[in-house]
């Protein structure tokens, strides 16, 4: 159906309404998957997993597991009927068959009738291991050519060529650490058996097709006798789109095998364990530029920690190349990507998949380059903006049509007040030895849509009742976002009715079939758009019901406040639904949609993978204590581009979340494996996350307004779920920024991410030109005034 977007967004389509389960989150009312009551037969699952980061398996034996009272059963790869295989691009074992390749590996589960049972018993199968040497880092895999299929080459114009002819070049190195999730509900699946063989799997997944498929697959079954019902999650951040399909296989294998629903939840240290994290990186680069710091030639190499399987490893490392250049032209580029196979846990998609850790490169790249020449940042990033043509080329081929990064930029210095806060700060920096303040902005463009076009599709399923009460169901998942809510505006705008009367359903592969994960930040877009579609058919239809009744024409009968209008003639919705009923006209409606336009060859990693890109910019204001390394950031101002958002409330949450949690990836999370390949952060305790004294104490976020976006989105939204992620990276430069206020002005700030107390120290201490073992925090005397 082609009902043309109205011009005019009909309420409540751009109102700041409260998120649909935001009381019901405070109350513990909203139901997660562990809520729900325990089937009288119920049976519990513990994973047994692989002390040894590689090793050969040998035979699995239950041994004193069985007599742990309400121990049930072990289950191992050889009780799977179908395919051992839940991988999402290549074929990946849900348990280990031959080969134990990471620390947490699971090599079987055991069913217990109690979940402290099941976690006694797991601890005491047995196992022969034989010892296999492992590979554990980045820098080993390079060296042993290590890698997750071949090497991925993004090419644009001759970089060997531009690197040549610049009048300056810079090479270095940069590290990127990882991130895990830590969603509140970890992950987590329930399987139950119903009649003739069919099943009903409950998860906690952002991708309940591939829960579906996969599941079909490992238990050897048509994807149609296996439903999928997510209802919310407790937080996916990435976490969930592709890793959730390993837990659904395993408790829908116990539910096969024993005839009785399976819960597998893992506790905080399993999930930590067993489940994949963002991606750290090591960036290696060679740039050449002129004398305004204009980009001429880079050469980059990035190379990612896989871990023991692809996973979704090629499409973020995809998304990391479609992102190297940020905002800025680069007229001659050679980058390539490695996947680099390790005996790790596998990595995974983490909100911005890739593309922050290809933008805080090009950022680091920029900033260095910006100090080289003695230059603010901010007038080496105008010599490299996107412009008109041919300075509009992405290295990947795509146009920047819709480019607002200049101006954006050029209003948050103005807003927030850039130039006078630089000197107080600078003035500030001069008076006090310890601590330091630095100051940094960052302007982010975020291409939105699957690289991979296929998932660039969505769906949806509206009925109206009788009563004039609307059900909706679509193909994304809630997982705090606010999908929900947002859409459920689409539809109740369509209808011209209160949101309160549509009801949000929990998401069904029965009802909605072959969805794409909710992912990519396509939630809104792709089901928003499916939901006007249904909405706007049974509108169609109910308009000539309508206009029949009265003797109008269909095309100007009105829905809005509850009533449908046309003239003088009037009638309140409930009663022209009834009126429907009565006719004999449907009121149910599936609605499709896929992004237009989008393309891509992965081969030579060349199309149009964007449907457009959204933007923001953000300056952070950051102090360091150069005694401790600590860092807190004093005041955030933000301004993002949303598009006409669907929900400013909702919008405003989302930038503010993720702003913090692209703070804490860059400053205060550090993922730490042990010599023998343990992830030994697993748990609150090593492991931390921002809290709430984390966030800027001022803390300015503001929506673009007047802002639509160009491509025909619904109703001219953006997406925004990831793209203000990567705006803390102002954050990380802020940090560089306070660093270089210490020792001798000008020269070099070398600093990885995250930018921990330790990093930042060892920071100072290179400025200070201090012996690198020396103790920590040892510079303190050269801070002092003599
Ligand atoms: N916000 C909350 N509260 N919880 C989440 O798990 N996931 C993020 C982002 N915001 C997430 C979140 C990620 S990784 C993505 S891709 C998007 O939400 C997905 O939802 P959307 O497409 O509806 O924006
Ligand atoms: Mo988000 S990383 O695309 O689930």
């Amino acid at each position: 159906m082609s009902t043309p977007l109205p011009e005019e967004r009909p309420a409540p389509v751009g109102l700041p309404l409260i998120h649909d389960s935001a009381r019901r989150h405070c109350t513990g009312e909203a139901l997660y998957i562990d809520d729900v009551p325990d089937f009288p037969d119920a049976l519990h699952l513990a994973l047994v997993t692989s002390p040894l980061a590689h090793a050969r398996i040998g035979t699995i034996r239950a041994g004193r597991a069985a007599d742990v009272p309400g121990f049930v059963a072990l289950l191992t790869a050889r009780d799977i009927p179908g395919k051992n295989d839940v991988g999402p691009i290549h074929p990946e074992p849900a348990l280990a068959e031959d080969v134990a390749d990471y620390v947490g590996c699971p090599i079987a589960a055991v069913a217990a009738e109690t979940l402290a049972a099941a976690q006694a018993a797991a601890a005491l199968v047995e196992c022969d291991y034989a010892k296999l040497p492992p590979i554990l880092s980045i820098r080993e895999a390079l060296a042993a050519k290590s890698f997750i299929g071949v090497p991925m080459l993004l090419t644009s114009g001759d970089a060997a060529a531009g690197l040549a002819s610049a009048p300056h070049r810079l090479s270095g190195e940069l590290e990127i650490g990882g991130q895990d999730h830590f969603y509140l509900e970890t992950h987590i699946a329930l399987a139950v058996p119903r009649e003739a063989g069919e099943m009903t799997i409950y998860s906690s997944t952002q991708h309940p097709n591939e829960v579906q498929r996969k599941v079909a697959e490992v238990l050897g079954l048509p994807s149609a006798v296996v439903d999928v019902e997510v209802r919310r999650l407790g937080g996916g951040f990435g976490g969930k789109e592709s890793q959730a399909t390993i837990f659904a296989a395993i408790a829908a294998l116990a539910a096969r095998k024993l005839g009785r629903p399976a819960k597998l939840r893992l506790p905080r240290d399993a999930d930590m364990a067993v489940s994949g994290k963002r991606h750290d990186f090591l960036i290696r680069y060679d740039v050449g530029f002129d004398g305004d710091g204009r980009i001429l030639g880079l050469d980059i190499v990035l190379a990612a920690r896989a871990g023991n399987v692809a996973d979704l490893s090629p499409a973020v490392m995809t998304r990391a190349l479609c992102h190297i250049d940020n905002c800025y032209y680069l007229p001659a580029v050679k980058a390539t990507g490695y996947l680099c196979k390790t005996h790790t846990v596998s990595n995974t998609a983490f909100r911005g998949f890739g593309g922050p850790q290809g933008m805080i490169a090009i950022e680091a790249i920029l900033d260095r380059v910006a100090r080289n020449l003695g230059k603010p940042l901010q007038q080496v990033r105008r010599r490299n903006f996107y412009g008109v043509a041919p300075r509009d080329a992405t290295p990947y081929g795509q146009t920047v049509d819709d480019n607002i990064a200049p101006e954006l930029t050029e209003r948050l210095l103005a807003a927030a007040d850039l130039a006078r806060r630089r000197d107080e700060i600078a003035a500030f920096n001069r008076t006090s030895p310890v601590l330091k303040r630095g100051l940094a902005l960052v302007p982010v463009k975020f291409g939105i849509a699957f690289n991979n076009p296929i998932m660039n599709q969505g769906g949806a399923l509206v009925h109206v009742y009788a009563d004039g009460s609307v059900h909706l169901n679509h193909g994304g998942i809630e997982m705090g976002q606010g999908l929900f809510v947002k859409v459920a505006q689409v539809a109740a705008g369509v209808f011209g009715v209160d949101v309160g009367k549509v009801r949000l359903s929990a998401t069904r592969t029965d009802k909605v079939p072959n969805t794409s994960a909710t992912a990519a930040s396509t939630g809104s877009d792709l089901n928003g758009m499916a939901a006007y579609r249904a909405a706007g058919e049974i509108r169609a239809r109910m308009a000539s019901v309508f206009a029949e009744k009265f003797g109008v024409p269909a095309d100007d009968v009105r829905f809005a406040e509850g009533y449908v209008r046309h003239g003088n003639n009037a009638m309140r919705f409930e009663d022209l639904a009834k009126n429907c009923w009565v006719k004999r006209v449907s009121l149910s409606a599936a609605g499709f949609y896929r992004f237009p336009g989008v393309h891509w060859d992965q081969r030579s990693l060349k199309g149009k993978p964007f449907f457009y890109f959204a933007y923001g910019a953000a300056a952070s204001e950051v102090a360091v204590d150069a005694l401790t390394g600590e860092t807190r950031v004093l005041r955030a101002d933000v301004i993002h581009d949303c598009g006409e958002s669907l929900n400013p409330a909702v919008d405003h949450g989302q930038i503010e979340g993720a702003y913090v949690q692209g703070l804490g990836w860059l400053t205060c999370e550090e993922l730490w494996w042990a010599p023998d390949g343990a992830l030994k952060t697993v748990g609150p305790s090593t492991y931390k996350i921002p809290g709430s004294r984390d966030v800027p104490p001022v803390f300015n976020v503001h929506i673009l307004e007047n802002a639509p976006s160009k491509a025909e989105t619904i109703f001219r939204s953006k997406a925004v779920g990831e793209p203000p992620l990567m705006l803390a990276i102002s954050a990380w430069l802020a940090i560089r920024e306070a660093v270089a206020a210490i020792g001798t002005p000008g020269g070099e700030v070398t600093l990885d991410a995250p930018a921990t107390p330790e990093r930042v120290l060892k920071a100072i201490e290179a400025r200070l030109q201090r012996p690198a073992a020396d103790y920590p925090g040892a510079a303190w005397r050269a801070l002092m005034p003599a």
